[in-house]
This record gives C-alpha cells, structure tokens and sequence, in this order.
C-alpha cells in the first residue's frame, strides 16, 4: 500500500486499522485509500431521506467519505432496505471517540428502522495487543458492550457477533473469505512483517464476514452499510474485492474522520501513554473537569493576542467535543464557532461551558446503561460467552 509518502511540500502520516501516525491530511488520505468525498450531492441525498437538519455528526463532516453510499439509498428507495454494521476491538474502556460509528448507527436505526449489526473482536485485541490476556479482552468486550449500546438501540433489531462465543456462526464464512486472500494482499494492505504471529494474519477474514452473514442467512442479497473511522477502510478493502465471488454484494462504508486527543493528538487513543488525552464514558465529574481544564485548544499565547487575532477551531480538541455531541442545536454551534474566531470567546470560559454539558451527558449515560444489561447477553449470537476462555 502506498502508506502516505507524501508529495513535496506536505508532512508524512501513516493510517492504518493499528497505528496512525503523522499529522493527517484526510484529503489525500482518501485519494490513497481511494474513497469518495461525502459531498454535497449525497449529502442532499441524505437530506431528502432523513430530513433536515442532518445528525451533527453528517452535516458537520465528521463522516466525510464513503464508498457506494449512493447505491445503497438507491435500494433502499426502491424497498429494499440495508443492515448496518460496525464494531469494536475491545482494547480498554471506551471513551467519546468509540462512540462516533455507533451514535452514527443509532440514528441511522431510528430513521429508518433498519437491522444493526455489532462485532466486538476480542479475538483481535488479544492478537494484536501483546499485553492483553484472551480473559481480559472477553471481559472488556462485554463491558463496553453496554457502553456502546447505551446510545440506545432497538433490542429487537440488534445482533451481535462476539468473536470468540460467536465463532461457530462465523467461522464458515471466514473460511470462505480467508481463502480468497494471499499473503501478499493481506500483507500489502497492512503492512505484515515476519514478526506478526499469524492469528493476525487470519484475522481480517473475521471481520468481513458480519457484512455477509445477514445475507447468507436469508439466502439472497442484502446490502450492508458499514459506519467505521477511516482507519479500518483497508479490512474493508479486503471485504469487498472477495464479495462478489462470494455471491455477495460488495459492503458500502461512511468514513468518519478522527476525533483528535485533548492533548493535541491526531486520533484520540487510550493505548497512548497519556489517558489524560481521552474522556472515558465511566470518568466521574472531576476527572472530566480536570482533562478539560487541561485540553489542549487553538488559542493563542495571551489574552491580549486573542481578543485581537482570535483562535483557530480547527485544530482545537475542544472544538472538536463541541462539534461531535455537546452542541446539537445549530445555532449555537454557530455561535461558538464563529465567537471562538472572532477572539470574544476565551478558551477558559469555553471549556467551563462545556465541562458541565460532559458530565451530564456522562451521568445520563450511566443510566442508561444499566438498562442494556438486561437485554445485552440474549442479542449475542450462539450465546454469552462462557466463564472460561
Ligand atoms: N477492528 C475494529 C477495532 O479495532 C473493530 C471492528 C470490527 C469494526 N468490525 C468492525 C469497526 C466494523 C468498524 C466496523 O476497533
């Protein structure tokens, strides 16, 4: 894969479904992955289907690519509707930047009433992270189970594939993908050195096949949607190219782009040194308080400087919080924008206005999360997993 050698002029970065390195340039990231802008035109698209204003999470650019999103509204119009599918690789707990696929989902779900499908790969935490027990990724796998459904999903219209209690449902399948893959693909797409155990190197047949199985079960086509960061586009790469010969249709994807850090980071990442860059969904009020009073922002050195010269959103952490969830009403986004430019809103009050709207949004989440205990286990396929790994 060319892996972000960049033209002259522009600074190196390196994206893949494991590292993401460099600062990211996301319009030619989507040149070297070859997706397409989710531009205006689909963006009017989405509009006339699920109304006006768009989530935040549309409108704002947050998912800013895709691949044949136009097709699967087109069979959707014509009565034919998709499944959603994303997932998690249970590596920690989740923080606010998890959340973006699967809010994107839960909307999507509520619209339109559609099937949604999570695979939660505990079998790729535990292969891909060296430090982490097979035990303790099946537990974290259940436990942000609960933090993601807890956005609130229809329990009748969710599914969940957890790898390693799901594998007899999935394991025929990713036969057949895994099969249709050499060494070579896998390891021109991600990179595979001599050192990577080989589990790895199987893995990514097990994460295509939760976009096949919905129509290997009704025995005919059913189109799949997949909500994903850009990071996880190269599995995806891989899924589609084995589709058809299959005799399945190729999986269409929304891409968002990252959520940055609150230390200035690139992708907001808990397995970086540094948790104080991350807003975990069980972080009680003060820790939330102290992480955002320290977030790293686009203000500039002195009162003085910003009163004068205003501060750039655009790279700001904090903005980035205010764009994906904290501000839905547009009007205010608006407001805080174009405030945050002009120099009349300082950083510190602009953090002491949104440290409240997190610990509520944080504290309701809790709630609700309890109520996802009560039907998460009987949506997993084959069942629970089991005590022992
Ligand atoms: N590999 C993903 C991760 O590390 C988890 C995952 C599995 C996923 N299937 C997916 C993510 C589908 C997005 C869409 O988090």
């Amino acid at each position: 894969m060319d892996d972000g050698a960049p033209p002259p002029g522009k600074e190196a970065f390196k994206v893949t479904p494991w590292e993401v390195r460099g600062k990211i340039d996301y319009e030619r990231l989507q040149e070297l992955f070859g997706t397409s802008p989710l531009d205006e035109p689909v963006k009017a698209r989405l509009r006339r289907l699920l109304g006006t204003p768009l989530h935040p999470l549309l409108e704002r650019d947050i998912y800013l690519s895709h691949r044949d999103l136009p097709e699967v509204l087109d069979r959707y119009e014509r009565g034919d509707p998709f499944f959603l599918y994303t997932g998690r690789g249970p590596s920690g707990e989740v923080h606010l930047a998890h959340l973006l696929p699967f809010e994107l989902s839960r909307y999507l779900q509520q619209k339109l009433g559609v099937e949604f499908w999570v695979q939660v790969t505990d079998d790729e935490k535990f292969l891909f992270q060296g430090s982490l027990s097979l035990e303790e990724t099946r537990r974290l796998g259940r436990e942000n189970l609960l933090d993601l459904l807890a956005l609130g999903f229809d329990p009748k219209k969710t599914h969940i594939l957890f790898d390693t209690a799901s594998i007899r449902s999935l394991y025929p399948l990713a036969l057949k993908v895994a099969k249709r893959v050499t060494y070579s693909t896998a390891k021109a797409v991600f990179g595979f050195t001599p050192q990577n155990n080989i589990g790895s190197i199987f893995f990514t047949a097990i994460q295509s096949v939760p976009a096949f199985l919905p129509s290997a079960r009704a025995g005919r086509p059913v189109p799949c949607l997949i909500p994903c960061g850009i990071d996880q586009d190269p599995h995806f790469r891989i899924t589609r190219d084995v589709a058809e010969p299959l005799g399945y249709p190729k999986p269409a994807l929304i891409h968002n782009r990252l959520l940055p850090g609150l230390s200035g980071e690139e992708k907001m990442s808990s397995s970086a040194e540094r948790k104080d860059g991350v807003i975990f969904l069980n972080d009680p009020p003060e820790e939330v308080d102290r992480k955002l009073s320290r977030a790293f922002t686009g203000g500039r050195a002195s009162v003085e400087e910003q009163r004068r010269l205003g501060a750039n959103p655009e790279v700001c952490s904090v903005w980035a919080l205010w764009r994906s969830r904290f501000a839905p009403d547009p009007k205010e986004f608006a407001e805080i924008t174009r405030t945050c430019r002009s120099g009349e809103l300082l950083c510190g009050e602009c953090k002491r206005r949104l440290i409240p709207r997190v610990q509520q949004f944080l504290g309701e989440h809790a709630r609700r999360r309890a109520d996802v205990e009560r039907w998460v286990d009987s949506a997993i396929v084959d069942g629970p997993p089991g005590g022992t790994a």
